[in-house]
């Protein structure tokens, strides 16, 4: 089995981290050891006397990965900015190695591991590396999830081709973020067959509440598209 897939979106707040945590939950239903790795969170609230990366520690629950905090999230910042620009404003150089060596420690105790990017593909990590950089270190398949409304399509098939440059790209997530309130977000699955560049692997429908019962669902919708046969094959 390959180790596993880089989540990353067309953009932050997409999620990302739904869909990390879906898939972990209907791997770990199938018996798998299941590592998460949300190698830099930033926006993170102080909570005794430490940050509290709250994505990572969802991912975390979801499978069941019961690696160090350290392990799974080397990289906490307090303030809501891109990864780079978080650390630099407390003089910190984010060591894209350091997130391989922890990312090859979770391998070794883990069948797969799901890895959440920050914000979108090319969302800065440090002065002259992004996102990709750290997927393609990492050596993993993408999968893009991307947010139902209007400019998805465009989004969309950027983020595609900006990843095929480097990596190898499993499929589109179409995530209903909102409820359908307009046109663009009753045809953009349509759209997305035809002009996202990638196959759209499946749709998340709105909720208004994430419950662990919903996030089976969601992970069996996912795994149903032959997800795990093709992050095998790569
Ligand atoms: N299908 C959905 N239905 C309703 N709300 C959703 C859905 N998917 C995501 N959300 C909400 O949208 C917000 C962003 O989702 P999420 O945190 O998964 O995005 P993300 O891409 O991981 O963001 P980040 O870039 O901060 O890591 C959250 O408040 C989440 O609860
Ligand atoms: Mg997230």
């Amino acid at each position: 089995m390959s180790k596993g897939c880089f989540i990353t979106g067309t953009d932050t707040g997409v999620g990302k981290t739904i869909v990390t945590a879906a898939l972990a939950t209907a791997l770990r239903k199938r018996g798998l050891r299941v590592g998460v790795m949300k190698p830099v969170e930033t926006g993170c609230s102080m909570d005794s006397d430490r940050l509290q990366a709250q994505d990572s520690s969802l991912l975390r629950q979801a499978s069941g990965c019961t690696a160090t905090v350290e392990l799974v999230t080397p990289y906490t910042f307090a303030e809501p900015l891109t990864p780079a620009l978080a650390a630099e404003r407390v003089g910190i150089t984010i060591d894209i190695k350091h997130i391989r060596r922890c990312y090859e420690k979770l391998l070794t105790e883990h069948d797969i591991t799901l890895v959440e990017g920050a914000g979108g593909l090319l969302a800065p990590l440090t002065e002259c590396l992004t996102m990709h950089d750290m997927a393609v270190e990492l050596g993993l398949p993408v999968v893009i999830v991307a947010r139902n409304v209007l400019g998805v399509i465009n989004h969309t098939a950027l983020t595609v081709t900006v990843a095929r440059e480097r990596s190898f790209v499993l499929g589109v997530v179409l995530n209903h973020t909102q409820p359908p309130s307009d046109l663009a977000m009753l045809t953009n699955a349509d759209a997305l067959r035809r002009w996202g560049k990638a196959p759209l692997l499946c749709q998340l429908a709105y909720t208004t509440t994430l419950t662990p019962e919903l996030l089976h669902v969601y992970g069996e919708q996912l795994v149903s598209t032959g997800l795990l046969a093709e992050i095998d094959a790569h």
